[in-house]
């Protein structure tokens, strides 16, 4: 229980890793709004946790959906403690292939959506004059490019940026910023990556998710579930001296 007490707002967590998030939130004593473009899945996610996970529509690319989600939680919660901004979506292709509308929406979701959370969620924060906790969904897309997934791994370099950025700058209100940065997870997620390398690399579905699971010097694909430590541990009072991190979990994938 080393959230006891404590309130999140989890963007994106209808379904994935922000559910699993949210679920292990609660197991330890928080209340959650699990905050979603998916309403009807949020809420199902919510009722399956149980009485303190609470359901809220979010489009990380409106900001008035941002405003009125924030206000809206913090109502429900009375007050934010911690924001996971986990929202995200991925898209592959090759440079030259590349359409500009792609690119504007995963930069809209998992840039744009990143920052303009930590603000709202930050002047709330402040506002307040308690403190928090803000956690980005980084990736080992953002540590390096890969031949087709450009945009996505661009969108997630920016993510481990701002979140060095707005680190530096909100901790003087005592609101730490710090990121996680998963491998490769199972889920729905995956399924889908693994359909965008059957057709662009002319391999059966299943083929390159098995590969990418052998590879791991772990010896499989993560879970969701593997993710939820580190959530805790960078919410909870343990982390307080943790600034503008990004913190690789990956079964070894990746060194920095
Ligand atoms: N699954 C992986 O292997 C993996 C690896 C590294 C990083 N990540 C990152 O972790 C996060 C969660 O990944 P996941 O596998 O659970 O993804 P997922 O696709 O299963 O879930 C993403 C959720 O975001 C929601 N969403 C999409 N657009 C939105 C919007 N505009 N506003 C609000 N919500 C929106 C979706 O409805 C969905 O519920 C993402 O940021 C992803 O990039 C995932």
């Amino acid at each position: 229980m080393r959230l006891t007490g404590k309130t999140a707002l989890v963007t994106g967590a209808a379904r994935g890793i922000g559910t699993a998030f949210a679920r292990r939130y609660v197991a330890e004593g928080a209340s959650v709004v699990i905050a979603d473009i998916n309403l009807e899945a949020a809420q199902a996610a919510a009722e399956s946790i149980g009485p303190k996970a609470h359901a809220v529509r979010l489009d990380v690319t409106d900001q008035a959906s941002i405003d009125a989600c924030v206000t809206q939680s913090a109502e429900i919660l009375g007050g934010i403690d911690i924001l996971i901004n986990n929202a995200g979506i991925f898209t592959m292709d090759p440079i030259v292939d590349i359409k500009r509308t792609d690119y504007d929406r995963v930069f809209a979701i998992n840039v744009s959506g990143t920052l303009f959370m930590m603000q709202a969620v930050a002047r709330h924060m402040i506002a307040r004059g308690k403190g928090g906790r803000i956690i980005n969904m980084a990736s080992q897309a953002g540590r390096r490019g890969e031949a087709l997934v450009g945009v996505y791994c661009a969108s997630k370099a920016a993510v481990i940026s701002l979140t060095q950025s707005a680190g530096l700058n909100l901790i003087a209100h005592r609101i730490n910023v710090n990121a996680i940065a998963p491998g490769v997870v199972e889920g729905a997620h995956w399924d889908e990556v693994d359909a965008h390398f059957a057709r662009h690399e002319n391999r059966p579905l299943g083929e390159k998710k098995r590969l990418v699971g052998e590879a791991v010097p772990f010896g499989r694909m993560g879970t969701a579930e593997d993710l939820t430590g580190m959530a805790v541990f960078l919410a909870s009072d343990d982390a307080e001296y943790i600034v503008a991190q990004t913190y690789n979990v990956d079964g070894g994938n990746w060194m920095s």
